[in-house]
């Protein structure tokens, strides 16, 4: 049976629609009737009623839950240490335990068969609760509940580029959530279904301010910090901490100081103090994330002062309240002269920290993007990662499609994220991945993680297109454990999302792990990126960024494409890697060819390791690549009878402007290279 009951796409993968296995139905709604959530503060409540609405929709009961023991509860929520569940776990399993994991087990108690899900943590019975409803939603048997999970990382971002005004920078799902007209939302209950789907997937901080902070978001650290504050305590209530991005220029900004130097007395002060006024008000505070001296943002350069001189400052200012100070590595410089063969955006983020390293206080990261360039569809692993040995450090990715088809395309990003997670930076020699880093297990550091820029915005299904949904549920998956494999993270989805019958799981499936590829086939070839219109990021215009300031560009003639960005001959950003690496990278042969046009100039005839020479080999993918959508909508249509009508039609109409869009990019590069090199497609397919 399939629900056609509209605002599912709203509930996302907590729609807790009834379970399809009428035997284990039955089983479950005799096991679940009467719980035990322990405690009555914020965090239990959420709990117990997360749990009520869970399982009156999985299971179809309303079951009884109470704060003290009935005698009859089947279902235990509390700590560790609270009674009967100290008595039933062992002294080993809470070892096992960190401060923000869970555990469930099935036991026996006083006769009974019971389940227990535990934690050291309020959070951890949070998370431990999420995977429980979890699991029942994907008809999982009560033998098989067992299971202990600690999240990889400490810190498990998410970074809003929402305005005051309620745009969003780089948002493609409607507004913000959170401001409207440089006011607080009217609808505080989506902040608190938001904090719900971030909660359920074990994010734990929320950074709720465009990283540009203009003039209004300026005042969230004074005269609008009641705002703050606001949507600080709905987020408690699910143990997620709420970070401001701050502009480094506040003090002169709103008017108090004449300057913003990083080493001045009263600069300092005036920090501490506000510091302090923020944790009067919010004490569990996250702390401050900042992008400064990029793009046109203030920054220490201003006083002559360098990053860490910056960031220490704001860090000392947190530092006695427990507070974090995030600083971005996106530095470049974004008025480069495009007749300038020699500086290379690549290798500016690395220049610019590697210096550094050492330098800044324990409670400063640093956040690097997951490449040099800018969340391209393919970019190398910045070699900062790692690079870096004596810095706190966490992965930015960035969930919004940005240059990924703006929500409008279908493309789902946790193959790639997988792929910079497995990538090896041999920082502390083979199996130094980024995944160990985020984890902390390469290099020492006290903080570390990740941090994503958010889809989310207040269309009835939150990211615009609804199987863009997809991507903010991988990146929760990921971000509490990194070694999950794309498949498993993907099957749970749509699981939770669609139902568990074996034909959806295949064929949405099937079109979520090939759309990357199929968004990379018909868009810009090899890694050389940036073939997008300018401002918009959307659509192909090959030498759009070409003659601009950016410091992004390919460098196409008549001969060939690519930058040479190769130790002996280029601009030796490759040298900015491990050896093991490095060598890699500096050899045409060896590099991988994703890769090809991001670290080598190549002739259009040069032949690719298929056999084919680069100009048919970007023909052909783009000519495949708009094959792929072709196909992906047939196998839509495939499971017409299975999904919502309304799911249906939404992403069906994406679907086709997709396909649309794709001829464009199609013709429009094929065209641009034929016309370039004068090199017919072998296959003497349509070209303009
Ligand atoms: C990109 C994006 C900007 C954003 C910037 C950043 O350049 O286009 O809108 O501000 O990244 O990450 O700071």
């Amino acid at each position: 049976m399939i629900e056609r009951s509209p605002g599912n796409a709203y509930k996302c993968w907590l729609t807790y629609r009834r379970l399809e296995d009428e035997a284990l139905l039955q089983e479950y709604q005799g096991k679940f009737k009467k719980i035990l959530v322990a405690g009555k503060s914020p965090v239990m409540i959420s709990i117990r009623e997360e749990l009520q609405a869970g399982l009156e929709g999985i299971l179809g009961i309303e079951a009884v839950i109470g704060t003290e023991a009935p005698a009859e509860a089947t279902v235990y929520i509390m700590k560790t240490d609270q009674e009967p569940v100290n008595k039933v776990v062992s002294a080993e399993e809470i070892n096992k335990l960190t401060e923000e994991g869970f555990l469930l087990k099935t036991a026996v108690l006083q006769d009974k068969e019971v389940l227990i899900v535990t934690g050291r943590s309020e959070r951890g019975l949070l998370y431990g609760t999420f995977h429980l409803l979890r699991q029942l939603q994907m008809g999982k048997e009560f033998s098989s509940l067992d299971y202990l999970s600690n999240p990889g990382s400490p810190l498990r971002m998410i970074n809003h580029w929402d305005n005051l005004d309620g745009s969003i920078e780089r948002g493609y799902a409607g507004n913000s959530i959170f401001y409207e007209g440089n006011e607080l939302t009217a609808n505080l209950e989506r902040v608190k279904d938001y904090a719900r789907l971030v909660a359920s997937l074990g994010l734990n901080s929320v950074v709720i301010n465009n990283v540009n902070v203009h003039q209004e978001e300026t005042k969230l650290i004074t005269d609008r910090l009641p705002m703050v504050k606001t949507i600080a305590d709905i987020f408690r209530n699910y143990g997620i901490v709420t970070f401001l991005s701050i502009n480094f220029a506040s003090p002169v900004e709103l008017g108090d100081l004449d300057t913003a130097d990083p080493l001045a007395e009263d600069v300092k002060r005036w920090w501490k103090d506000k510091a302090a006024e923020i944790y009067a008000e919010i004490p569990d505070f996250g702390g401050f994330l900042v992008k400064a001296d990029s793009e046109y943002r203030p920054g220490p350069f201003t006083y002559n002062r360098d990053h860490a001189d910056g960031a220490n400052m704001l860090a000392e200012a947190l530092e006695p309240f427990g507070g974090i100070l995030i600083w971005r590595a996106f530095v470049y410089n974004c008025r480069q002269d495009w007749r300038d063969l020699e500086t290379d955006r690549a290798k500016a983020a690395y220049d610019t920290f590697m210096p550094l390293d050492g330098k800044f206080k324990d409670n400063v990261i640093i956040q690097i993007k997951n490449g040099p360039m800018d969340f391209q569809v393919r970019e190398p692993v910045s070699p900062l990662f790692g690079g870096l040995k004596k810095t706190n450090q966490i992965l930015e990715l960035q969930i919004t499609q940005e240059y990924t088809g703006q929500q409008r395309h279908l493309c789902y990003l946790v193959p790639q994220w997988k792929e910079i997670l497995e990538f090896d930076t041999y920082a502390e020699g083979k199996g130094s991945t980024i995944s160990k880093i985020v984890t902390g297990a390469v290099i020492p550091q006290k903080h570390y993680g990740f941090a994503a820029v958010s889809n989310i915005g207040n269309d009835e299904n939150w990211t615009g297109h609804t199987l863009a949904q997809a991507n903010f549920y991988g990146y929760g998956r990921l971000a509490w454990d990194p070694e999950l494999p794309a498949e498993e993270i993907t099957e749970e989805w749509i699981r939770l999302t669609f139902g568990n019958d074996p034909d959806l799981l295949k064929t949405i499936g099937k079109i979520l792990l090939n759309s990357w590829e199929t968004y990379e086939n018909y868009t810009s070839p090899l890694g050389i990126g940036w073939m997008v219109k300018p401002n918009h990021h959307y659509g192909p215009d090959v030498d759009g960024y070409e003659y601009s300031l950016w410091g992004t560009y390919h460098r196409a003639d008549h001969f060939g494409i690519g930058v040479d960005r190769t130790v002996k001959y280029g601009t030796g950003y490759v040298g900015q890697y491990y050896p093991e690496n490095a060598e890699k990278y500096e050899s045409m042969e060896k590099c991988p060819e994703e890769l090809l046009l991001f670290f080598h100039r190549v002739p259009y005839t040069y032949r690719l390791k298929s056999g084919k020479t680069l100009i048919q080999h970007i023909y052909d993918t783009h000519f495949e690549g708009v094959e792929q959508v072709e196909e992906m909508i047939k196998d839509w249509q495939g499971i017409k009878d299975k999904i919502d009508d309304e799911t249906y039609r939404h992403v069906e109409e994406r679907f086709n402007i997709q396909l649309e869009h794709a001829k464009e990019w199609r013709d429009v590069i094929n065209s641009y290279f034929y016309r370039k090199s004068g090199i017919p497609d072998e296959l003497n397919r349509k070209i303009y």
